[in-house]
């Protein structure tokens, strides 16, 4: 399922693109972001309607709209709420700068879009709505702030590690295609997806160790 976005609307249209050419062909009506989407996506699914992938450009383009998706999901919805349950002001401060850099990681995926003469598009990501899902079944178990805290730092830890392992795989692959500017876009991306990882980590374990010295 691609959804062609429109960052003025609060809502996206989803088309299915026929990866191997021909003209987009509507699948549903406009729909509101939210638990009708998931919905759709089986829809899709059920009715045999993804279009094929045959060709190493199809494939990068299909996991440029898979990132795409998760970036906007962490630049809009997730990282600010998870800003809100952070209580430790270091894993806030860095939470907060990522957030600023995640907002330019979609604006360079946007760029890679217009490169490849494409409309921005997403494609859910089943394994980050599944980290997402495990971490918000965890946090409500937990019942102390500072233990919240090693939670939060894990799942940031998670996610900058399943987004450096998509960059790394999507560079290879727009180094077979000759696309230079891309790979630019997506190194800019990555090295701070690397950063964001190591300073997470950082924390993470001053937050374990704080643990340990008030037991
Ligand atoms: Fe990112
Ligand atoms: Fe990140």
């Amino acid at each position: 399922m691609r959804c062609a976005v429109d960052p003025t609307l609060t809502h996206r249209s989803c088309l299915i693109h026929p990866l191997s050419g021909g003209s987009s062909r509507r699948l549903t009506d406009v729909w509101d972001l939210g638990s009708a989407e998931g919905s759709e996506v089986r829809q899709a699914n059920e009715r045999g309607l993804m279009a094929k992938i045959s060709q190493p450009r199809e494939l990068f383009t299909a996991k440029l709209a898979s990132i795409y998706y998760v970036e906007r999901e962490l630049a809009d919805k997730v990282l600010p709420e998870l800003l809100e349950e952070i209580d430790n002001a270091q894993l806030k401060q860095g939470i907060t700068g990522h957030l600023a850099q995640t907002r330019g990681h979609v604006a360079n995926l946007e760029q890679a879009f217009a490169i490849l003469d494409e409309e921005p598009d997403m494609e859910k990501s089943a394994a980050f709505d599944g980290l997402t899902k495990d971490h918000n079944q965890l946090v409500k178990k937990i019942d102390v702030q500072p233990l919240e805290d090693i939670v939060h730092a894990g799942a940031a830890a998670k996610t900058e590690h399943f987004e450096i392992a998509t960059y790394e795989g999507m560079i290879n692959l727009a180094e077979s295609l000759g696309e230079t500017e891309i790979i630019h876009l997506l190194e800019e991306n990555l090295d701070q997806e690397r950063d964001a990882l190591e300073q997470v980590k950082m924390v993470g374990r001053q937050l374990v160790s704080m643990q340990h010295a008030t037991v």
